[in-house]
């Protein structure tokens, strides 16, 4: 015990670009891509529009920037967005939303962040005349982050599109790890796509590229969200670097999300073995494990578990989490969680 921390579950954007993904950026055609001339760029707006179901796709430099322009092209200023209390978009992006582009958010609460069409249906208001916000978006997460990692039920999914859309409602879609999702349910990465009018996916979290999101919607929103983008400073150059990096990682990144996900529950269930309280591990479905401190805070947990060799963060007063990424082997995931458990009995 003591010493350096030696596996970091901090999260998963810690993940280092491979020696392939740097050979193909080394080798990346590039042009200019504020002339839209950056064939890279282009080619993997393309790609990913396609795998998502949608017309278009405007390759940014983070998720927060694709969450932010996603949710521009839906919220007039003055308007509101609903959703989760835990979501991203209200907790993570600093107010970017109501500072930039003058959004109001109202929120809901669900165990693990999972949606709910009956909640959102008692929540939204539409139309809410000359006294009060009228909702004009709902945003959803899936997986959701601070929720723990949780896969959205496509037929919750499906049933809050459809309740939305009826209403003249529009929804965006933070997925940030929508590929965790997708790997862990195999459904189809278009299906989910399409019940969402715009929707953010990340290259840089799980997937190990070093930098990159994916904005997709229909080509007039994207034209649109060109414009804001450049506008915000978020215009860049030979940006095919980065979008080179964020191909190689779909080829051959993609497939093997599954692995953090073992490397997860294996985790949860270290833990679980000797504090049954701090998770259940039946409800470790991707590759993030959110554990519940007990007596002890969540920053003195994090401080113990660094002493002890275990890098995590604090995501709530009482809530620490682990991310497993492709820094992380399934054994040393297994090690980590035997730490974590004697941390948290200690
Ligand atoms: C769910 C979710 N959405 C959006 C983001 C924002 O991504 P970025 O850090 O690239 O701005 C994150 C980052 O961790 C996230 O977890």
């Amino acid at each position: 015990m003591g010493g350096e921390p030696l596996i970091d579950l901090r999260s998963d954007t810690l993940t280092l670009p491979t020696a392939g993904m740097r050979a193909a950026m080394a080798s990346a055609v590039v042009g200019d891509d504020v002339y839209g001339e950056d064939p890279t760029v282009n080619a993997l707006e393309a790609r990913v529009a396609e795998l998502l179901g949608h017309e278009a796709g405007l390759f940014c430099a983070t998720g927060s920037l694709a969450n932010l322009l996603g949710v521009w092209l839906l919220v007039q200023p003055g308007q509101e967005l609903l959703c989760d209390v835990r979501a991203h978009v209200a907790r993570a992006e600093l107010g970017a939303h109501a500072a930039l582009h003058g959004v109001t958010m109202r929120t809901w609460d669900s165990a693990y962040g999972v949606a709910d069409a009956a909640t959102i249906a008692n929540l939204m208001a539409p139309d809410a005349g000359p006294y009060l916000v009228s909702t004009a978006a709902v945003a959803l997460e899936n997986t959701h982050n601070f929720g723990g990692g949780t896969v959205q039920p496509y037929e919750h999914l499906a049933e809050v599109s459809s309740l939305c859309h009826d209403a003249g409602l529009s929804l965006h879609l933070d997925g940030a790890r929508l590929w965790n999702a997708h790997a862990a349910t195999g459904v189809p990465l278009a299906d989910y796509g399409r019940l969402f009018d715009t929707v953010n996916v990340c290259f840089s979290k799980g997937l190990g590229a070093p930098v990159g999101s994916m904005l997709v919607s229909t080509a007039a929103n994207i034209a649109r969200a060109r414009v804001q983008r450049k506008r915000l400073g978020g215009g860049w150059r030979q940006a095919g670097v980065l979008a080179a990096a964020a191909g190689y990682a779909l080829d051959h990144h993609l497939p093997r999300l599954a692995n953090d996900h073992v490397a997860a529950a294996a985790f949860a269930a270290e833990v679980a073995a000797v504090m049954p309280a701090a998770v259940e591990v039946a409800r470790v479905q991707t590759n993030i494990v959110v554990l519940d401190t007990g007596r002890g805070t969540a920053a003195a947990v994090v401080a113990a578990a660094a002493d002890a060799g275990v890098k995590l963060s604090a995501v709530g007063a009482r809530a620490v989490r682990a991310v497993t990424h492709q820094e992380v082997s399934v054994d040393e995931a297994i090690a980590a969680g035997r730490i974590v458990a004697e941390v948290l009995a200690g």
